[in-house]
């Protein structure tokens, strides 16, 4: 349902689109040079300064870490408008895929996911979130705890194309070698990427991106920050938290987070009025990178509105 919130700031997903837009630019000069710190730092300080403009109150629940170890953009930091009327959760990443950045290779986007005040689940001391994403027609069809081959035979019907059709992307690690080997043995196609999975989320809950699915484990603010952009495209996605690190498994114990539970999209955050806005630092399967052209740049940025499930890809040419 439309909400009225959601009908007054349809300006909201343009102003966020600059913020990531922003980032991106920043983050260009740091292509290819081997310094991923300083050039998330770049990303970091353009996208806070950016925010400044936007008129909302944003509660970091996801961002650059904790206070202690991240001086911008923290997690619990109030960034924006601080006493604006639209009291929002924000999810940032400056840099997905910083050692991209610092390779110069493809695929390293500037992402922000904005959802209303108490709306996002705060992953705590999950680092690691086991994922499964696909597109509108896959939701409420397939259980997350099938067998690899199961979910593949059951996503190729809904999507009506043949196993063989079927391209799931995987975040190419030790920990998915398994799981790589029942992709090609059910017969399917593994997209083996080292970094990365919000572009691969995003690109399986995409009808027609060529990637159907994505499948294994990556970050939980990136499982959280997809969860925002397929909700709002109306794919489907599931999570479940799955330690890495063995202070990591003390600390998801300790917190008594349930690691056998599949987190469905709903419980990952609870609104429809979402936005969310990736702009390409590198070019990637989704979105060309930052182009520097003479007398400005160039930048494609993804625009998701979740109130009305409008996907925008917007280029912008800008002076310098
Ligand atoms: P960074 O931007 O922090 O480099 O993260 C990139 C990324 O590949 C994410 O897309 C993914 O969720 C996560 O790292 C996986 O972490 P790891 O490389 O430790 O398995």
């Amino acid at each position: 349902m439309m909400t009225s919130a959601g009908r007054a700031r349809p300006e909201l997903i343009f102003g966020l689109r600059k913020v990531t837009e922003d980032a991106a630019r920043a983050a260009f000069d740091w292509i290819g040079r081997g310094d991923k710190e300083r050039g998330d730092g770049a990303a970091v300080d353009a996208m806070r300064t950016a925010l400044q403009q936007i008129e909302l109150e944003g509660l970091v629940v996801i961002g650059e870490g904790e206070k202690d170890e991240a001086p911008q953009l923290y997690n619990g930091e109030i960034v924006g408008q601080p006493g604006a009327d639209f009291k929002a959760d924000i999810a940032v990443d400056p840099v997905e895929g910083t050692s991209y950045l610092a390779k110069g290779l493809t695929n390293a986007l500037a992402v922000i996911a904005i959802a209303p005040r108490g709306s996002m689940m705060d992953p705590g001391p999950a680092f690691y979130m086991e994922k499964f994403a696909a597109p509108a027609e896959a939701k409420g069809e397939i259980d997350p705890n099938w067998s690899v081959e199961e979910k593949i035979k059951v996503l190729a019907k809904c999507l009506k194309k043949d196993v063989s059709d079927i391209t799931v992307y995987v975040l190419e690690k030790p920990r998915h070698r398994q799981m790589i080997q029942e992709i090609h043995d059910a017969g399917a196609r593994a997209l083996l990427y080292p970094a990365g999975d919000v572009a691969g989320a995003l690109l399986a809950a995409i009808p027609e991106s060529g990637v159907d699915c994505l499948m294994g484990t990556g970050g939980t603010p990136e499982g959280i920050m997809s969860a925002v952009a397929i909700r709002a495209l109306g794919g489907e996605f599931m999570g479940r938290i799955d330690p890495q690190l063995q202070t990591e498994a003390i600390a998801v114990k300790e917190a008594e987070l349930d690691t056998s539970k599949w987190y469905k999209i709903e419980e990952l955050v609870s609104s429809d009025d979402l936005f969310f806005c990736a702009t390409g630092i590198t070019t990637g399967l989704m979105l060309d990178g930052v182009e520097k052209f003479n007398g400005g740049f160039r930048m494609q940025t993804l625009m998701v509105t979740g109130e009305t499930r409008e996907r925008q890809v917007l280029t912008t040419y800008t002076p310098n």
